[in-house]
């Protein structure tokens, strides 16, 4: 290849996404869900992200877990933007912006205990995959985890000629430019041909559907998941094979509701996966049952596998926090499987447990010490179902919070300061949990003069409205600008209200 890109779209920056699977934490919670142990998180540790993005995940990881962390996303843009995070954090972490291939032939890099990437195995070349596998062979420790997600066959089989349609448009009409007049071109041209009817749509009857919901994304997401040159879908099996000559052999996925079977696949499908010896062959034809089109693996370097009393035990033990309001958590939500309705009875008084004492994290031992009667399997059922939905986390050891808080602190106070004047990174880190929380940008705002002085609801809202006023921008409510001062600061009262009474305590709980 001649050009540094490799194929891959580089004509726009990507966007500031945040995965909780990319962190070490949750990575080997996911494992330990399924009775493996990772190495312990310590001081010593290292951690290494590929082809990080703007590198918020693997900032907000590289500040919030103990170790040391290296990464890299050959984008020069992407390596300046994690570098300046890293910057202001102070975490012992290195991104570099090497392309796969230089990165897997670097001999300063030390032994990880995890690797992870999200969102780059479908889109770059078979080469710059053996890159990825040949990095994880000489790298990763006995023992070590890594994690990677993928688009994958069969669900993606039948709408896969609409990603081909739209790089083809975009190949061959050769304007070039920015991501979203390309992006926006190629979407007209595939809604024009859809308008027409084609014989295809009897054959692939989601696919106008997947479109319509396709054409609102980002187009700078858009850009980078569908005008690259490479887009290779996989089947599980084959990945599991490639991963497999790196000594990696396929532990868990990073979805903890597919451990409670009977939510996601019917009474049958749980028969007839039962039957199945091989691990692979059983994991293989559940995405079938599913009709999986992405798959997040945790792969491991030499399984390490403890009883189903001991992992119990260590996952009861562990300290849990709440992420909302007890009242707030939604009991009914779907899963591949259909419709989940949780039972008020069990999960109503888990939830108020855990907001006891302004959101202190407690263990689930505790709880069974104070509930008798409760049945310690439904307990871990709850367990996993709340952490899947994003509405508890797991915490870190108390001796890895102290390690960590400085650092996080340094990234929160850095991310706050940026949002005076762009709405980018919508997260920051707990170091409670080890893991980035969704914020919004006057979430923000509201955090740093908060921190500044400004502790009542009216002083909040002003000093934010005289930031954004500055700027020219306005509030929007219900789809509808405001206009006035008058207006603005009304509604902005009412966000600080909502975020003294709601939002701030569990802040200071996750010791944001
Ligand atoms: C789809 S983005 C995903 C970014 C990030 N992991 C996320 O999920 O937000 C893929 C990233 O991989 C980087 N990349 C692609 N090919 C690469 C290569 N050969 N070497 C290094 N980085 C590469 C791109 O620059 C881009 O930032």
């Amino acid at each position: 290849m001649n050009s540094w890109n490799e194929g891959y779209f580089t004509d726009s920056t990507y966007t500031y996404g945040y995965y909780r699977e990319l962190s070490p934490n949750f990575m080997r919670w996911c494992l330990l869900l399924n009775g493996i142990l990772a190495p312990e998180i310590t001081e010593e540790s290292c951690h290494c992200e590929l082809g990080f993005g703007q590198g918020v995940a693997a900032n907000i990881h590289a500040a919030a877990t103990p170790g040391k962390f290296f990464g890299t996303d050959f984008n020069p843009s992407h390596a300046i933007t994690a570098n300046e995070l890293a910057e202001a954090s102070g975490a012992d972490a290195k991104f570099f912006e090497d392309s796969f291939e230089e990165f897997s032939k670097r001999d300063d890099l030390p032994q990880f205990d995890s690797i992870s990437l999200h969102g780059i195995w479908s889109w770059v070349s078979a080469e710059n995959r053996r890159h990825i596998m040949e990095f994880a062979r000489r790298h990763l420790k006995s023992g070590g985890m890594l994690y990677n997600s993928y688009n994958c066959l069969p669900g993606w089989a039948p709408i896969a000629p609409l990603r081909e349609l739209l790089a083809m448009y975009d190949k061959y009409s050769g304007k070039g430019g920015a991501a979203k007049g390309r992006i926006s071109e190629a979407l007209k041209f595939v809604e024009e041909m859809l308008a027409a009817n084609p014989a295809y749509l009897n054959l692939a009857p989601n696919f106008a559907k997947t479109f319509e919901v396709l054409k609102k994304n980002n187009p700078d997401y858009l850009a980078h998941e569908y005008l690259n040159l490479d887009w290779d879908l996989m089947y599980f099996t084959d990945v599991a094979e490639i991963a497999q000559q790196a000594k990696l052999n396929f532990a868990a996925t990073a979805i903890p509701i597919e451990i409670v079977e009977k939510l996601n696949i019917s009474e049958p499908a749980i028969e007839f996966l039962r039957k199945i010896e091989n691990p692979i062959v059983k994991e293989q034809a559940r995405d079938y049952f599913i009709n999986r089109q992405f798959r997040k693996d945790i792969f491991v370097r030499g399984i390490r596998k403890i009883n189903s009393v001991e992992r119990l035990d260590k996952i009861l033990e562990m300290r849990y926090v709440l992420l909302s309001p007890a009242d707030n958590v939604p009991l009914k939500f779907k899963t591949t499987g259909g419709d989940v309705k949780l039972s008020e009875e069990i999960y109503r008084p888990i939830l108020e447990f855990l907001q006891e004492d302004n959101y202190r994290p407690k263990n689930f031992a505790e709880y069974l010490k104070r509930n008798p009667a409760q049945d310690s399997k439904g307990i871990l059922e709850a367990i996993i179902i709340l952490v899947n939905n994003n509405n508890i986390m797991p915490c870190q050891s108390e001796v890895a919070v102290n390690l960590v808080k400085k650092s996080c602190d340094k990234l929160n106070a850095h991310i706050c300061e940026r949002a005076k004047f762009e709405d980018a990174i919508n997260f920051l880190v707990s170091p409670l949990t080890g893991l980035g929380v969704a914020v919004t940008r006057f979430q923000q705002l509201f955090l740093s003069q908060y921190r500044a002085g400004d502790k009542t609801s009216d002083k909040l809202a002003a000093s934010a409205w005289k930031i954004i006023s500055r700027q020219g921008q306005r509030l929007i409510h219900e789809g509808k600008t405001l206009q006035t001062p008058e207006e603005n600061l009304a509604h902005m009262e009412k966000l600080t209200d909502d975020f003294l009474k709601t939002q701030l305590p569990i802040f200071k709980a996750l010791l944001i």
